[in-house]
């Protein structure tokens, strides 16, 4: 099945104010492009300064705007025509000057004028900000950013680490890639807005020796796109993930870990907090009984070591165990017969929802197949990548949820 790039059908008015971030922007105009969007840029003469509007010409495939005075349209009212038609405003780099001036509601050039014009209900504001850091501390900013927050704008990052002036701290413009997948999850659903969702994911690490450790194939991917899914349907999400190589998505906080019994221990404390428990992450069942202090050496002649295991805890179980515990959702990945296993785990372990998959099918792909089982019956969320599934399994489970007291 092909899936719709994320921002089909979008119109994205980007606007680009003066610093040295606009060469991120080029970036962007093409990572909305791939992802479906049509994009409007407009630029203030200060952005003209880092970069041309004939690059962003190019990148967007469409004239550039840059003057309240554009003779262009009929009615010579760009920032009109420009906001009525665009779902979203996202103004990438956004400059200390152009926060003060949103923050003030002036309008004397057309991305100011067309950000004060635009219908607030339906094209929302998003800013970028990309400045020193020092700019970025000072009363005055951290005034108007309140400001534009309070009158609806969204404010995205900024990062901090290193500037192009050569100092170091907060104010760089968040990463292309990362702006674009903001714009993503603000339009999905926020089924889950004032939820707290925690998730575990990836396999775990059962040391045999300080070199040596019992893992399986499971790859996070699941796991992640769940904890993106949550936090793009507005969830505040906590991730406890085993040994994985991936980015931490969006607003989500991460906590690594690497035994089953770190995972035990990282998420016991946390689960009475939350509302809803996603157990995605392979544990490992057993671990070596007591792991080796020192590396053990192969003797000639001597015979192979013997590994004893013992058993790991069982963290969903014992999260569903918890008083007042969170709706637990467990994973069970099979070979074979993934409904009659599901629905014995359901049991086993007394959670309201179990979501199956073929593990040999699944583990280290960008597509799965799923098939919710809980006491209704028994529902196939069919063969899609794993961002789409998450986002249904989230819908799923949304659903479930008592209402918020
Ligand atoms: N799980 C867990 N802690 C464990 C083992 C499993 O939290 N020690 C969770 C997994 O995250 C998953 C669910 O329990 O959500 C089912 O895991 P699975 O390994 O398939 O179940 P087991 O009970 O171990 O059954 P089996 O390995 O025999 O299939």
């Amino acid at each position: 099945m092909t899936q719709l790039p994320d921002l089909q059908g979008r119109h994205i008015v980007l606007g680009l104010t003066g610093g040295i971030a606009c060469y991120k922007a080029a970036d962007l105009a093409r990572e909305l492009g791939k992802a479906g969007a049509t994009v409007q840029v407009v630029m203030t003469e200060g952005a003209e300064r880092f970069i041309t509007a004939v690059t962003m010409q190019a990148l967007s495939n469409r004239p550039v705007y840059t003057s309240q005075w554009d003779a262009r349209p009929d009615n010579a009212m760009a920032h009109i025509n420009l906001t009525r038609e665009a779902d979203a405003v996202l103004v990438a780099p956004a400059s200390a000057d152009f926060i003060a001036k949103l923050a003030q509601g002036r309008a004397d050039d057309l991305l100011s004028l067309l950000c004060v014009a635009r219908p607030t209900e339906r094209c929302a504001l998003l800013v970028a900000p990309a400045m020193n850091r020092e700019m970025w501390a000072h009363p005055a900013t951290r005034r108007n950013v309140v400001q534009i927050v309070a009158d609806g704008a969204v404010v995205l990052g900024p990062a901090a680490g290193d500037q192009a002036c050569g100092e170091v701290g907060d104010g760089r413009m968040l990463e292309a890639a990362q702006l674009c997948d903001a714009l993503i999850a603000h339009f999905q659903p926020k089924r889950l807005a004032g939820r707290r969702v925690l998730v575990t994911a990836g396999p775990t690490y059962e040391a045999i020796d300080p070199v040596r450790g019992l893992t399986n194939l499971s790859s996070g991917k699941m796991g992640f796109a769940i904890a993106r899914a949550a936090a793009e349907a507005g969830a505040t999400v906590t991730l406890v993930a085993g040994p994985v190589a991936l980015a931490t998505p969006m607003g989500v906080a991460r906590i690594d870990v690497k035994s089953a019994r770190e995972m035990h221990a990282a998420v016991l404390p946390l689960a009475p907090t939350h509302d809803v428990f996603v157990a995605t992450a392979a544990v490992a069942d057993w671990r070596p009984v007591d792991a080796a202090g020192q590396k053990i050496k192969k003797v000639a002649g001597q015979a192979a070591p013997s590994l004893v295991l013992v058993e790991n805890p069982d963290i969903l179980a014992a999260v569903a165990a918890l008083p007042g515990h969170p709706y637990c959702v467990g994973f069970a990945a099979e070979s074979h017969d993934v409904e009659q296993h599901a629905r014995a785990k359901l049991e086993r372990k007394k959670v309201p929802l179990i979501v199956g998959n073929l593990g040999p099918a699944t583990f280290g792909r960008d597509d799965n197949a799923l098939l919710l089982v809980d006491a209704l019956g028994t529902r196939a969320l069919p063969h899609a990548d794993k961002l789409t599934l998450a986002r249904q399994l989230v819908g799923e489970i949304a659903q479930r949820l008592p209402s918020a007291p």
